[in-house]
């Protein structure tokens, strides 16, 4: 089974997909947790070129090949071969951030992001959890953190509003999609995705 993780920046992604593979480990599951951009050795060199500089360091469209390139090689190297191992994979984003960020924030790329995930990409997780919250309170949560990978922080608020509204236009199109409050303490939401994901585990 392969599950993504979705969310604006700061909405609890990583904290709740460390805390879902920790108890599904505990429950004998055996589980990768593995993350976006990254999640490869090569993919994780990308990472560091579109996640630290200057906002304008790129433009949409040279992201939309940087992102995918990442994912292309952390499917061939760890997803899918975890996958054919009969392992959960966790992933914290995946092609609906593209969607997200690239396709539809930054202007009306949409199609071409669509395309290239269908040339190269051509999964979909079996499970998408979109957490979602007001960005400002995302925003100074991700700000928070004191990291140098914070381009996209660096969009600011407006960037991330138009971001939620994205993901939850996707999680309308996609029966996939399972939309979690994440504004709540980190307990509640955990104990939520947890049998959410065991029920899924079970069925
Ligand atoms: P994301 O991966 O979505 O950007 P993180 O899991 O890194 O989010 O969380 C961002 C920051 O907010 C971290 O410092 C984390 O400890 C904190 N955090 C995560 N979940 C919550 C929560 N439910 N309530 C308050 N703070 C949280
Ligand atoms: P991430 O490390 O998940 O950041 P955060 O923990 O703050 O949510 O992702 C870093 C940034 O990369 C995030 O702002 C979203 C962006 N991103 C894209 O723009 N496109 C993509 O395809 C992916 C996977 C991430």
């Amino acid at each position: 089974m392969f599950i993504s993780f979705e969310g604006i920046d700061g909405s609890g992604k990583s904290t709740q997909a460390r805390l879902l593979a920790e108890t599904l480990r505990r429950d004998g599951v055996d589980v990768i947790h593995t993350r976006e951009p990254g999640g490869s050795p090569g993919a994780e060199e990308i990472r560091s070129l579109v996640l630290e500089g200057d906002p304008d360091r790129w433009s949409a469209e040279t992201e939309i090949l940087l992102f995918t390139a990442a994912r292309r090689d952390h499917l061939e190297k760890t997803i899918r071969p975890a996958l054919a191992a009969g392992k959960v994979v966790i992933c914290d984003r995946f092609a609906d951030s593209t969607r997200v960020f690239q396709g539809v924030t930054r202007g009306d790329l949409q199609d071409k992001v669509n395309r290239l995930h269908d040339e190269m990409i051509g999964v979909e997780p079996d499970l998408t959890l979109l957490f979602d919250m007001d960005p400002q309170i995302g925003l100074s949560r991700a700000k928070g953190r004191q990291t140098s990978e914070e381009r996209f922080e660096d969009f600011g608020l407006e960037f991330q509003e138009k971001c939620r509204a994205a993901f939850l236009a996707l999680a309308d199109q996609y029966a996939r999609f399972t939309v979690i409050d994440a504004a709540r303490d980190i307990g509640p939401v955990a104990a939520e995705v947890a049998t959410l994901v065991t029920a899924r585990l079970k069925a």
